[in-house]
């Protein structure tokens, strides 16, 4: 054992522990992370013991200058991570008394590692994830802006990846908004559930000693206190609800990253990826691989299992905590940092890609993407709808064989071929028109693309407000950094 590697239980062991042990129970390698939180955590712990008259002022007082100056070390990279104290909690709390001694020992006082991990769990979670919180509200707010760009841009829109009616570019990528903004909507639901502040729970039972629960959350910027002790020790949904809301948002993500990489493709031709976002070959020189595309649409696939792990961790498990728990910061941390990384890099390279007129419409042209609008012209002629699908089937079949288009065949050849006014053809053959034919609510109509896209905006700057107030640092961060 190191000279400051002493443990701080094992007062009643009599025996030394297997060789295993230490490197299996410790967790500090990677709850080191929730430093701050735990820091934060103590100094509100610390007033509100003060303030019940449990902790003299004194101590109180070396406590914070302790716990400020731990800090400080830790942000600097100097602080010393001890694999033998086991977790964050314990490194940090040995720490303050090799530096102030005898009071150090004072604050654990009412307080258990379990409802401190919980309680730097749910700290370190609400900024994580108001973090993605803003980096939703920049992919949401470039891609509107994109798609304002590309409001009248006519697209092909498939089904079953085969051409099947027109759109536009900014329609299509409004779909992708849509989704971000559900992905934004469960983070805030999350956080407004996870409110909760676990703290004065004990290790299962809360205390004997006179302290305020109240007080604590408040210092802590919590609107409500965990209401039973034994939940609040062992609730990890709000971990479970993170991780179904990144591997959601990280399948929405990947969907665009298969996109992109068939639409930078030769065969698609549709988007080119700005070199940021490409890398060469080491043996084909020609090649620029999407390989952010690639790399976002795989790393859905992790986090989809971070989030089964931590199903399987939790599974079974009585009340109230377990060392099983200690399992769940890995697959967090993993979904989570891989979530963020992957919204940044997507946030800047979606709006980077350049969008190709000419590959665009000619797809356009050859996939008799307006069968359907031809249909709707017999229909308005008074022929039901299942007989002119029929009649308008027969047509494309003819001309697919005889390797040609309706735009190459002609308006007065195709109105001949279905016994209805040339007007109404050529009018129904017009792309442009046939997308502005196209006006209902959640349409391709350009003008109700561009209205949506300009409605994305405002709404953007409505959540802006409400996550810059979630993100006022509570009171005992305050005293922390004061
Ligand atoms: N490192 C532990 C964890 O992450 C902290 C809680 C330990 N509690 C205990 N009773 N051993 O779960």
């Amino acid at each position: 054992m190191s000279s400051k590697g002493d443990r701080l239980w094992g007062g009643g062991y009599e025996q030394a522990t297997h060789p295993l042990v230490q490197r299996m129970n410790a967790s500090v390698a990677y709850d080191r992370r929730m430093a701050r939180e735990d820091i934060i955590g103590s100094v509100a712990h610390a007033t509100m013991l003060r303030d019940q008259g449990i902790l003299e002022e004194a101590d109180y007082a070396a406590i914070l200058v302790g716990l400020r100056a731990i800090l400080a070390e830790i942000e600097v990279g100097t602080f010393e991570w001890i694999e033998a104290r086991e977790d964050v909690h314990m490194n940090i709390e040995a720490a303050l008394r090799d530096r102030i001694g005898a009071p150090a020992g004072r604050l654990h006082t009412a307080r258990s590692r379990n409802d401190q991990v919980a309680l730097d769990e749910r700290l370190w979670l609400r900024r994580r994830l108001l973090g993605i919180a803003q980096h939703l509200l920049a992919f949401m707010s470039a891609v509107a802006e994109q798609a304002w760009q590309h409001r009248d841009w006519p697209m092909c829109g498939y089904t079953h990846l085969q051409r099947a009616q027109p759109v536009t570019v900014g329609h299509h990528l409004l779909a992708h908004v849509e989704a971000f903004e559900r992905d934004l909507d469960r983070v805030l639901s999350l956080l407004a559930r996870m409110d909760v502040c676990p703290l004065g729970a004990g290790a299962l039972a809360g205390t004997t000693l006179p302290i305020d629960r109240v007080r604590t959350a408040a210092l802590l910027g919590f609107s409500r206190v965990a209401r039973n002790s034994l939940d609040a020790v062992s609730d990890r949904d709000h971990l479970l609800d993170t991780l179904m809301a990144a591997a959601t948002g990280m399948t929405h993500i990947s969907r665009i990253g298969e996109e992109l990489v068939l639409f930078a493709s030769a065969e698609f031709g549709y988007v080119r990826l700005p070199d940021a976002f490409t890398t060469g070959s080491s043996l084909m020189p020609q090649k620029k691989n999407p390989d952010m595309a690639e790399l976002i649409r795989g790393k859905s696939g992790r986090v989809a299992g971070d989030l089964v792990s931590l199903l399987m961790t939790l599974k079974g498990l009585p009340l109230a905590y377990n060392k099983d728990m200690q399992e769940d910061k890995e697959p967090l941390f993993d979904a989570v940092d891989t979530w963020d990384d992957c919204l940044v890099l997507l946030r800047d390279m979606l709006p980077a890609a350049e969008w190709q007129k000419k590959p665009l419409s000619d797809a356009l042209d050859k996939g008799f993407l307006l069968a359907t609008d031809l249909a709707d012209v017999l229909v308005r002629n008074g022929v039901p709808f299942r007989d002119s699908h029929e009649r308008i089937a027969v047509l494309v079949n003819r001309l697919v064989k005889e390797r040609t288009t309706f735009r190459r065949l002609g308006a007065a050849r195709v109105a001949e071929a279905l016994d209805v006014p040339q007007e109404d053809v050529a009018d129904a053959l017009n792309i442009k028109r046939a997308l502005r034919k196209r006006d209902v609510i959640g349409a391709p109509h350009p003008t109700r693309v561009g209205r949506e896209a300009r409605a994305v905006e405002r709404r953007v700057q409505a959540y802006r407000a409400r996550i810059t107030k979630l993100q006022q640092p509570c009171e005992a961060e305050l005293m922390l950094t004061r």
